[in-house]
């Protein structure tokens, strides 16, 4: 018992101490329903967010760089961390399959800055 108490203590404090808008599980409503699920089943939208900088940089300013839909996926798969100065390196993704990473690239280039 004492150690589950022990366990809970900082977890509480983690919560505590997160730092107000910057993290919470809100819906974007700014994303399609089935892109959402393909950014939650992959993994983006823990570290990518439309409108707030999270780990990496805001789904809107990437689509506010006017990159082709291709140029993104590629990036997806063979990131370019020089293009975002101040952020840590994005790791390959390279699990996402084609047609569902088309789909992302696709929706990434109709947000604007
Ligand atoms: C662990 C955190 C993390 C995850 C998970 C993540 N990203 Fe990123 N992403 C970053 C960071 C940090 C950057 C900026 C640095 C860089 O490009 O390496 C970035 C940059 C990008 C860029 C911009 C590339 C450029 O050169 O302009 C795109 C597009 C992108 N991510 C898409 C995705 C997609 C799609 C997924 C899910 C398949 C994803 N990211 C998952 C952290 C992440």
């Amino acid at each position: 018992m004492k150690k589950f108490i022990l366990f809970l203590f900082p977890l509480a404090a983690l919560f505590a101490a997160a730092p107000g808008p910057e993290v919470t599980t809100e819906k974007d409503p700014t994303i399609p329903a089935e892109i959402e699920t393909l950014l939650n089943k992959y993994g983006c939208n823990a570290c990518h967010s439309v409108k707030r900088k999270l780990v990496g940089p805001m789904w809107q300013d990437i689509g506010a760089k006017g990159y082709s839909k291709k140029r993104i996926a590629a990036l997806v798969k063979k990131p370019e961390p020089a293009n975002w100065p101040g952020y840590p390196a994005m790791q390959p993704q390279t699990t996402v399959p084609k047609g569902d990473l088309d789909k992302i690239a696709g929706w990434i280039v109709t947000l604007k800055g």
